[in-house]
């Protein structure tokens, strides 16, 4: 039997090149290896975006991207978290063995109570719990997470092995972080920092649903220097990180162009963005153009939904009768 893969995205943003390539492209790969499920966590998002307007496109715009990359409804199982009754069932049946101390550790929860820019409710604090929800109502082996979600990770695991000792039964196995394939792909942002990211500030990220304008904007603004001035010098990370990029659009002969100019010292960065940008647009362009198709057929939105929630909803509904079975409730 093939073994199964959970993920959950948050229903807060659109995604930007760094999820696809560091998630989205694997998650089209293993919906043929692995029995997977994936889900918009919207449940997730109401603990700090409530506003119902908001909410139902993001969650619409979710779909439509992971289906214009590739994720297919006949092959792995896709839909909404709030179209699962049985995932809130569990959470509140969950919350009765995660204990408080516990939960006001989590670093997520403590990094939300230190910004303190909203209101610290109840649904922050047991995000985790609702995570734990998320993974184990399909009594999922495998989680690919990013490094920030190991904690939840870690204490989905403590809830598992709680449960299990607490009822004396196997009723769930421990999830574990996975990586799909041997390399790790980390897209770089336009700021000259780290990773892409949403929330790393307006400029980093580039977005799949984008028009040309704002992308190509984004990356003539990206951070340079003034030039390399020896030849064949290393390039500092900025530079570096733009020739990233390229690597995953553009093609060898425009990198090894690019190469040459800057181990040459004729480099001239406006030429690099310009190229960069025509081949992000290049790349992008069809992704956007079936997401946006996809987005405004509201019926066939409608449709994947529905069926992803009838497929998720016959596993959920065997791991609760097993769930209340081991409590009791089933009188
Ligand atoms: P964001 O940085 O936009 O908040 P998330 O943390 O929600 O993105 O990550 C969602 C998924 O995308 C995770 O699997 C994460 O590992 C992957 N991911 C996010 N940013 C990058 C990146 N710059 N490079 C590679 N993978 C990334
Ligand atoms: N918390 C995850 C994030 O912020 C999203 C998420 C919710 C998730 N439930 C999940 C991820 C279950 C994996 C499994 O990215």
């Amino acid at each position: 039997m093939k073994e199964t893969v959970l993920s959950g995205m948050r229903s807060t943003g659109k995604l930007h090149l760094g999820n696809y390539f560091g998630a989205a492209v694997n998650y089209v790969k293993m919906q043929h290896e692995y029995d997977c499920y994936f889900f918009i966590a919207d449940y997730h998002s109401l603990t700090t975006h409530p506003n119902p307007t908001e909410l139902k496109h993001h969650v619409r715009e979710m779909l439509a991207t992971y289906l214009a990359v590739g994720l297919d409804p006949e092959v792995c199982t896709l839909y909404v978290q709030s179209d699962i009754p049985e995932i809130p069932e569990l959470y509140l049946l969950l919350n009765m063995i995660a204990y408080k101390g516990e939960l006001e550790k989590t670093a997520s929860f403590k990094d939300k109570v230190r910004k303190a820019g909203q209101t610290i409710n109840a649904g922050l604090l047991t995000y985790p719990v609702l995570m734990a929800a998320d993974i184990i109502i399909h009594r999922a082996h495998k989680v690919p997470v990013g490094k920030d979600q190991e904690q939840h990770l870690e204490m989905t695991r403590n809830y598992v092995n709680r449960f299990n000792r607490l009822y004396e039964k196997e009723v769930f196995p421990e999830p574990v972080a996975f990586n799909f394939g041997d390399q790790l792909v980390k897209v770089p942002g336009l700021d000259g920092g780290g990773k892409m990211g949403k929330s790393e500030g307006e400029g980093n990220a580039v977005f799949l649903l984008d028009d040309e304008k704002i992308n190509s904007k984004k990356i003539m603004r990206a951070k340079t220097d003034s030039g390399p001035t020896e030849p064949n010098s290393e390039k500092p990370v900025e530079i570096q990180n733009l020739f990233d990029i390229m690597q995953l659009v553009s093609t060898e002969e425009t990198i090894t162009t690019f190469n040459n100019a800057y181990n040459d010292c004729s480099i001239r960065y406006g030429d690099l963005k310009k190229q960069l940008a025509a081949d992000v647009e290049q790349f992008i362009a069809p992704i956007r153009d079936k997401a946006k198709s996809i987005y405004d057929n509201e019926t066939y939105l409608k449709e994947v939904m529905q069926h992803g929630a009838e497929k998720a909803r016959i596993n959920a509904r065997i791991t609760m009768d097993m769930v209340r079975d081991a409590i009791g409730i089933n009188y």
